[in-house]
This record gives C-alpha cells, structure tokens and sequence, in this order.
C-alpha cells in the first residue's frame, strides 16, 4: 500500500516528484524517498517518517536531473525505518527501484541472488527487484525488466531508474495500479491519478505485467511477451481543486459535503426520461429469473453497504443474498455457480482481497458485477458488468460518501432487477425514484445541522466505549456507524441487532454508557423504543438517529435525536449514515485524532 511516482522531462523532477508524492501519501506514510540520474550518476535520498522528513533533507542535498523516481511507503516487509525505505538500490548502487505491492516469491529469489554473491541491506521484499534487475542487466533495460517480470510472483508497480540511461526509466505493474501520464516533451508516472493531474489529464492505464520505456518524447508500451501495445488514451475530468481539499479543514468533511452532489452524480445518468438505465450493463430479465442467488462480496465500508443490499434486494427482488468479507469468502471454498451472480463492491477497486475474492467466485463461473469508484482500476478490469459510483477521488482514509454512492447504486441494481422480475410494479419503483431524488437535499440538511452534533460530541468524546445498536436496515448502518468511529477517533466500538442486546451484550451496559440507535424503520420503531428503554434503565446515555416525523416522541426517551429528512424507511439508509459520519469525525476532532490519515490505515489496502 504504497504511493509511487516517476517523471522524465526538462523540468528539474524532485518538485514533479514530491508535489504527486503529497497526493499519494493517503496510500502510506510511514517513509518516503526519491532517486534521480543526474547526469549518469544516481542520487538517492530517503527516510523514515511523512513526506516532509524528506522535504526537510532535501532542502539541503541539492539533487539535480530532469529524471526521477518517488515512493510514499506503507510497510509490509520490514519496519518503517531509513534502510527499509524506497527506492532500493541494487547491489553496484547502478539500478534504483520503487515498489507498490507485494513480492510473494522474494525468499526464493532472494536466496538465489545470495548465492550469486548479492547483499541485502534491508528487510524488505523490493530490494530483491533492483539486485535482479542488476543481475539480468547487459545494458538494455527493459530486457531486464522484462526478465525480472516474469520471475517475480505477486502483486506489483515499479518504477526502474538506471545510471547507464539518462533519457529512460522503465515502469511496469501487476494488480497494483498505475498509470502514465502524457505530457509534451515529458511523461508522468503514479500510483493514482491525483499524483500527476496539475501537469496532465491524458493518461494511459497500464494493464497486468504491461512494461512502459519513459522518455521526453515518447511513451513505449509492451505486453509480457515484448510485443509492442497501442494504448488508448483516457482524458480525466476531474480538477486539481477536487483532489485537494477544497477549503475544508479535512478531506473527510469536504467529501462529506460533496455527497448530495455525488449521489445525484451517479443516480442522474442512470434515469432517462423516467426509464432505469444500467450503463452498458446488459443482465436481462431471462438471466435475472434464472439466478439462483447473489452473493455480495467486498471489505470494511463496502462491506456494510452490501449488507444494506442484501436487505434492499431480497425485499424488492425475492432474490435470496448472502453477503460475504472477501477475506473470508475467498478461502471458504463458497458453494457458487454459473447459476449465481456476485456482486464486487469497492471504492479503490484494488482492494487485493476483494479482487481475489472476485476471482475466485469468476473461476467458479460466477458472474461478475462490480459497483466501483475508481475508472480503470483492477477489479473494474476483471468485472463482466461494472456500475460506476461517481464519487469523484476520495482521499481520506475513512470512507464516506463512496458508502453514500455505492448505496445509491445498490438501490438502482435491485429496482433494475425488480422491475425486470415484475417482482414490483412501475409505480412502486417510479415511488422509489422519486423518494431517492429527494435525498441529496436531505443530506444539505443534515449537513446545516452539524454544529449539534458537534456538541454532542464535546460533551462525549472522553467514551471508552460506545454500542451502536439498530434492526434491519438500521443493524447495517450501526455496522458502519460503529466501524467510522473506532477508525478515525479509536474509541472502542461494537455493532448490536438491537433484538439481540438482551441475550448478554446489555450486562456491558451502565452509567453514562453511551449507546448510538439509529431508528429509520417506521416498522420496527416501537421494538427500537423499547430496546433504548432496556438500556436507559442501565444507565446509558443515548444518542438516536430517525426520520423528523418520529422526532417528538423519541425525545421522551432519547438523550439526543438527531433527525433525518421524512423518507421512506426503505431509502433512509443513505442520508441516515450522514449524521453517523458527523459523529465520528466530531468525535476523532475532539479527541485530537489526524482525522485524514487515522493510524495503522491506508485508504487502498493492496495487501492481503
Ligand atoms: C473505510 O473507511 C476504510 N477505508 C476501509 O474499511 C475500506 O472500506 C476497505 O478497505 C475497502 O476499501 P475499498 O472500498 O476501496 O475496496
């Protein structure tokens, strides 16, 4: 899970390559480090600690050169220190190598250049790559990179400099992303788009073991084999301003105001003249009658928002859904057919186990539909059918309006295939439309009442421990209430099905303990009021979440109701969860916490 970054051109490249390094340091931060040929002879600086320790010492090693490689790392294979930092150097100090990903057979490999006389200066699983490249190097570079490919296993993105050449690197990637940027009379390379979009939105996705020659002037591509690969240009439209923060005091708060835009983003293009359109997703009513189950597979937020789909499709649907964590699922040896359809949810679209998990279920013959953030990326590639979320780039670590937006777009899937079974009628489903046009200003709602959740949390944020409890579509939403809260403030959390308090949970509830309901099922609300009363006797302080019409009677028992526009219960998820993400983020603010980049995360997890 790291950030890696490459630049050739006529300007001096370490300012190219720290600006993309700032955008990328989401993906790790735990060291950073640059090389650059300066005039045939390789310069290397890196350290332990965020981007700025390397700014810092950079300030006074002057590296020249219109050519470099960075890193941002996120460690795996070795403890975040100077030596375990990239790039890595190969054995002579002639080759210098960036990495993203995981070198799964670097023992074996290490133990072979060991015997051919190589010594390892570091723990990690990239230095293997530089003394390999050494090793197969007589003088053409990528003939050596491309002999290193084929012999390493797993994940990677690499960024490969050498002494010899000073108007060439060499790149190339596998599962983990990367892409070129196109410039005139100079070329990018990054992690991520965000990294290279003030100098370029012209870019080329480099697809699994595709190796890119970077020069000035041109950009080469090859497949495994070494035959050369037309590469189609994708033209990005976002804005700089949109990968920074916008004003805000953090990315978390930008994104969370950017969500009614975002919904609206990814239901609009989807309802033509009243008419559900999927995209290009052509699963026909025939196929959708025949589906003998769905399986929902994803990791962390994600994940609770294939719980909400579950729910949402076999109410609408009658389809049966089993909703599944990808690092479980891939290694249970699930029961899945060519009669079952899986359905992929990631923003990244390189989380490693989803994408594995996406692989085992295709292998199966399952069929693959993903709901997706990211244009292009790994899972997207290797999906049949993929919904996008036009989230835009979400660069804080917590997950925000990415749920909003996969939500959105597990509703649009389950009314496709609801209206397609004739399981519900045009009417009901044009009911469900127009109540989900009707959220973005809902959320605006929300948004404007912030400050009292912020009290709230002023008053609370010294909790050791906190319970989210709720039923049904509520028991989802507590999951990721529960989940945003310990990530970003690391307070202790738990998630309860509010019926299942009762049967030993409760015993943990006392005095002041503070217990988070939200409370949008108009059918299951009096269970709900009687499951506050149940641990307002033991004490607890509660904090409920519902509709505005349920807003005076829940105030004779709630501490605090924080209110939600008047939608239908079935929708409420999706503008629900916003005052549970103003929680958490007040919560972590109060107690001090780095909201954006919370500790021990990444936004991207490329590792299994
Ligand atoms: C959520 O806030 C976390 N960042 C994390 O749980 C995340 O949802 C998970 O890693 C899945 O990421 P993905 O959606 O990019 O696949």
């Amino acid at each position: 899970m790291c950030g890696i970054v490459g630049y050739i051109g006529n300007r001096k490249a370490i300012p190219v390559l720290l600006s993309g390094l700032s955008k990328l340091e989401y993906r790790g931060y735990d060291s950073a480090g640059v090389a650059i040929n300066e005039n045939g002879k390789l310069r290397v600086e890196k350290c332990k600690g965020r981007l700025t320790s390397l700014e810092e010492r950079l300030k006074t090693e002057n590296l020249d050169g219109g050519m470099g490689i960075g890193h941002t790392r996120w460690a795996t294979h070795g403890e975040p220190n100077d030596i375990n930092s990239h790039p890595h150097i190969s054995q002579s100090g002639e080759i210098a190598v960036v990495h993203n990903g995981i070198i799964e057979n670097y023992i074996q490999l290490k133990e072979f250049l060991v015997e051919r006389g190589y010594n390892f200066k570091s723990d990690t699983d990239t230095e293997v790559v530089a003394h390999l490249v050494e090793h197969y190097y007589k003088g053409d570079l990528l003939d050596a990179v491309m002999k290193v490919i084929d012999e390493i296993e797993g994940s990677y993105a690499l960024g490969v400099l050498s002494k010899d050449n000073e108007d060439m690197f060499v790149c190339a990637r596998k599962d983990s992303p990367l892409v070129i940027g196109l410039g005139d009379g100079e070329n990018f390379i990054a992690s991520d788009i965000p990294a290279i979009l003030e100098y370029t939105r012209n870019i080329y996705i480099l697809e699994d073991k595709e190796v890119a020659v970077m020069t000035k002037d041109s950009v080469k591509v090859f497949n495994s084999l070494g035959a050369p690969v037309k590469k189609e240009v994708f033209k990005v439209n976002w804005d700089v301003e949109a990968a920074e923060k916008g004003g805000y005091e953090h990315f978390m708060m930008k994104e969370m105001y950017e969500e009614p835009k975002v919904i609206r983003d990814t239901f609009s293009p989807r309802i033509i003249n009243g008419e559900l359109k999927l995209d290009n997703i052509n699963i026909t009513k025939e196929e959708i009658d025949n589906l003998q189950k769905i399986y929902i597979v994803a990791c962390g937020t994600a994940y609770h928002a294939g719980v909400v789909g579950k729910y949402i499709i076999e109410k609408l649907c009658k389809i049966p859904v089993e909703v599944d964590v990808a690092s479980e699922f891939r290694y249970r040896d699930p029961l899945i057919t060519d009669k079952d359809l899986t359905i992929i949810i990631s923003q990244s679209g390189e989380t490693l186990d989803t994408l594995f998990a996406l692989r085992e279920a295709k292998n199966k013959g399952s069929r693959i539909l993903s709901i997706v953030n990211v244009v292009g990326s790994s899972i997207a590639r290797s999906s049949d059918d993929v919904l996008y979320t036009w989230a835009g780039p979400e660069i804080a670590v917590a997950s925000t309006k990415a749920y909003n937006t996969q939500l959105t777009a597990l509703y649009l899937v389950a009314l496709d295939f609801a209206l397609k079974k004739g399981t519900i009628s045009k009417e009901e489903a044009d009911n469900i439309l127009a109540s989900l046009k009707e959220i973005p200003a809902g959320i605006e709602e929300i948004l404007k009442d912030k400050e009292n959740i912020q009290k709230f949390a002023h008053r609370h944020y010294n909790a050791k421990s906190i319970f989210f409890i709720g039923r049904s579509l509520d028991y989802a939403l507590s999951m990721e209430g529960s989940l945003k809260l310990k990530e970003i403030s690391y307070i202790h959390s738990e998630a309860y099905a509010g019926g299942e308090l009762k049967h030993g949970t409760i015993a943990l509830i006392e005095k002041g303990t503070l217990v988070v309901c939200p409370m949008t099922q108009d059918s299951l609300f009096d269970k709900m009021v009687s499951n506050i009363r149940e641990v307002k006797a033991r004490g607890a302080v509660v904090l409920a979440i519902t509709q505005q019409r349920h807003k005076e009677e829940l105030e004779k028992t709630a501490d605090l109701v924080l209110t939600i526009p008047d939608v239908d219960s079935l929708i409420a998820p999706i503008s629900a969860v916003t005052p549970l993400q103003l929680f958490a983020y007040y919560m972590a603010l109060e107690k001090g916490c780095d909201v954006d980049k919370p500790r021990n995360l990444a936004k991207s997890v490329t590792v299994e």
